[in-house]
């Protein structure tokens, strides 16, 4: 087994998944101030290290997807963010792209920046603590998107940094997320995601990537949120295993997916039916933002002290996904 093998093992193996606590500065003081908590760093720090240090964190978070901002950061007793991720036996990550601009000649699309200046700042990162990094491209659907130069260009730039990840002895995740907003239908997403992804491998097979060493994180295959045409969980499960059999190569490990926007319990329900489907070989867990975090940070929100309280209603949702991972959640254990 290599060595970027067993590291991505260790993060997504026994229903363990990952905690994707990224979120650029930016977007982390829109949730924050969504609950009228201001923006500052120690308020950042604070609840970040709050679910860092739960009780569950040893037996259901693999890895923690981190920001610059937060993997630099010096707790009090002076040990910094990776050094108590390590301690409670996850595995640090980091977030290595610089976000999503507009992409030339396709105006209404994105291509994922970052790979200036990558090779050293991966190494920084690894002398930090870091295992693992993050890339995020992003799709959306409309009759026209997404195009082929989207595809292609998101695709050439996942490739290029997961080269340079395995250079630096960290496992890439891989993130092609085609996005819930639109009115398109889950068989629009199906078609879409399996070609995304199907590009993807391409091209990091192209870049001679190690497959033994990368987790997939991807979308779950859903009908547009303006589409009006939910469809059952069971649906979900049976079309998001459709797409990921004929995208992704055999030797990949595992899959980890994104929330993408789903409500905390709905993206647990499905991950939970998706396990229930999986004939494959792939592990299939979750790494989510959202889906773990919202109401921990909701209840943090109203008492910002009340770091106890906050570690139950985190550790509750890490429990109930982890389950899930296992395919051995229900409903009522959400009671
Ligand atoms: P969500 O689970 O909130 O979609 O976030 C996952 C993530 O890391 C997006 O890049």
């Amino acid at each position: 087994m290599s060595e970027l093998n067993s590291i991505a093992l260790k993060i997504i193996s026994n229903g363990k998944g990952i905690l994707a606590a990224d979120e650029s500065t930016a977007t982390m003081s829109k949730r924050l101030e969504a609950v009228n908590v201001p923006s500052t760093p120690e308020n950042r720090l604070s609840f970040r290290q709050t679910l860092f240090s739960s009780s569950s964190m040893s037996d259901c978070i693999g890895g923690v997807i981190l920001y610059d901002e937060t993997i630099k950061q010096r707790l009090l007793n002076k040990k910094n963010v990776p050094e108590l991720i390590t301690s409670v036996n996850s595995v640090p990550g980091i977030k290595v792209d610089t976000g999503a601009k507009i992409l030339a000649n396709s105006p209404n699309e994105k291509i994922t920046e970052g790979l200036d200046g990558l090779r050293d700042r991966l190494k920084e990162y690894y002398k930090l603590g870091a295992r693992f990094t993050k890339w995020r491209g992003v799709y959306n659907i409309t009759k026209e998107h997404p195009s082929k130069l989207a595809i292609h260009s998101n695709a050439h730039a996942l490739a290029r940094y997961s080269a340079l990840v395995q250079e630096c002895n960290m496992v890439p995740i891989v993130e092609p997320e085609v996005l819930m907003d639109g009115n398109h239908s889950a068989q629009d997403c199906l078609i879409k995601t399996t070609e995304v992804i199907k590009r993807c491998f391409e091209e990091l097979i192209l870049h001679k990537i190690d497959l033994t060493g990368v987790i997939l994180k991807p979308n779950m295959i859903l009908a547009g949120t303006d589409s009006g045409k939910k469809i059952p969980g069971k649906e979900v499960a049976k079309l998001t295993i459709e797409c990921l059999k004929n995208s992704v190569p055999s030797e990949v490990p595992g899959i980890a997916f994104l929330s993408g926007g789903q409500a905390e319990v709905e993206a647990t329900e499905n991950l939970n039916l998706i396990n229930k489907e999986n004939k494959t070989n792939f592990i299939m867990t979750y790494s989510y933002g959202r889906a773990l975090q919202q109401s921990a940070l909701k209840y943090w929100s109203k008492n910002l002290n009340d770091i106890e309280g906050t570690q139950k209603v985190f550790n509750h949702r890490a429990k109930m996904n982890t389950l899930a991972a296992k395919s051995e959640w229900s409903k009522e254990l959400e009671n």
